[in-house]
């Protein structure tokens, strides 16, 4: 018997001008989109700009249902949006953000479990690590890959 570990890393800075001006940017963007979130049930709005290697950028946000599982976070309202509109592009960056009752979440978001299954099957589509940046108002983390969110993932090369 062995015990394994796993090491995973992100990076951490205080707040958004510490990030270049395309970072920047992208978080801006996710921080726009997440005011026309349809969230009226949780009333947590979340907002998530895609880049793309081609340059283009799609925003998405949750959309709410008063069948609750029939909703969709705003990473893969994003994510599909951008691999549907534009199937040979990869997916570069992923910027998350979002607003509670108080405002911007203070702590970083952090994405749902199938969100980041979503996330790696973008990665292993394009074979491109994507990278995250998870806003928050006091803190801000940088993930280089969704294997640092992901380990010991399911992909298609397990099927
Ligand atoms: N939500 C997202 O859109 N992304 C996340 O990363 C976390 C959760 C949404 C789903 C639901 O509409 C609301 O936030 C509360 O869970």
């Amino acid at each position: 018997m062995e015990l394994k570990k796993i090491e995973i890393e992100f990076i951490e800075i205080a707040n958004i001008n510490e990030l270049n001006t395309s970072d920047a940017y992208l978080v801006a963007k996710a921080r726009e989109v997440a005011n026309n979130a349809w969230a009226p049930y949780s009333n947590f709005l979340v907002g998530s700009a895609v880049e793309l290697m081609n340059g283009k950028i799609i925003t998405g946000n949750n959309q709410e249902n008063a069948a609750y599982p029939s909703g969709l976070c705003a990473e893969r309202v994003a994510l599909f949006a951008a691999n549907a509109n534009y199937p040979n592009s990869a997916v570069k960056t992923i910027a998350i953000s979002a607003y509670n009752k108080n405002g911007l979440s203070k702590m970083p978001v952090k994405p749902c479990g199938s969100c980041r299954q979503s996330i790696l099957e973008a990665e292993l589509r394009f074979e491109t690590p994507i990278r995250l940046i998870l806003d928050g108002q006091n803190k801000i983390h940088i993930v280089e890959g969704i294997k640092n969110l992901l380990p010991l993932s399911f992909g298609r090369d397990d099927l």
